[in-house]
């Protein structure tokens, strides 16, 4: 039986593409639709390359409408996988797909996280903080930013020299290396 995932992105969507990618080919699992809550967005052109089916939303559509459970419903999602998305996960959500919403974050939570605290921010504060290491997290979703249970952390060493820059370039070859696998296991786990 096919388990299919919706992926929510804000912005490029290297990860979203490189999680479709990765499941192209997979016998189970597939990347049904992409949903993203700002026009022009990146990850959009990058679903639509891969002929991805995509649902742009506003805060209406999200917060007070049931617009986005209902495409999610009609389109027989399974795993909802956050990817890059800003805004608060609603309760209706965490509630369709209960421990069913996985979150990157790319830091080790659970320090450098919460509310404002996504992509330069995140490399920044590590910099500042003089951080020997920094990494990634793929945790459970739950109603605050970057809480719920963790399922997994990979780590990279940081140098003197790294910048913000240097430091996201190294964070984002681990989400790019582990978030698929993690995917995988996490839904193969069950
Ligand atoms: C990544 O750093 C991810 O950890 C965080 O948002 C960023 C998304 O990057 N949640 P991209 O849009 O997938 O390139």
């Amino acid at each position: 039986m096919l388990v299919q995932l919706a992926i929510f992105a804000s912005g490029s969507g290297s990860n979203a593409q490189n999680i479709a990618e990765y499941f192209q080919h997979h016998p189970r699992i597939r990347v049904r639709l992409v949903l993203s809550n700002r026009l022009g967005a990146g990850v959009l052109e990058r679903a639509a390359r891969l002929g991805i089916e995509t649902l742009v939303f506003d805060r209406n559509d999200f917060y007070e409408k049931d617009t986005v459970l209902h495409a999610l419903q009609t389109a027989k999602i399974d795993w909802v996988i956050l990817a890059g998305f800003l805004w608060l996960v609603p309760s209706y959500l965490l509630k369709a797909f209960p421990q069913r919403i996985l979150n990157i974050h790319p830091a080790l939570l659970p320090r450098y996280g919460g509310k404002g605290m996504y992509g330069h921010h995140v490399h920044e504060a590590v910099k500042a903080a003089g951080e020997t290491e920094s990494g990634i997290t793929i945790h459970f979703a739950n109603e605050h930013f970057d809480e719920g249970k963790i399922i997994f952390q990979a780590r990279c060493a940081l140098l003197p020299e790294d910048t913000p820059q240097t430091i996201a370039q190294k964070v984002q070859a681990l989400e790019h290396a582990y978030f698929p696998k993690v995917i995988a296991e996490t839904i193969e786990s069950l």
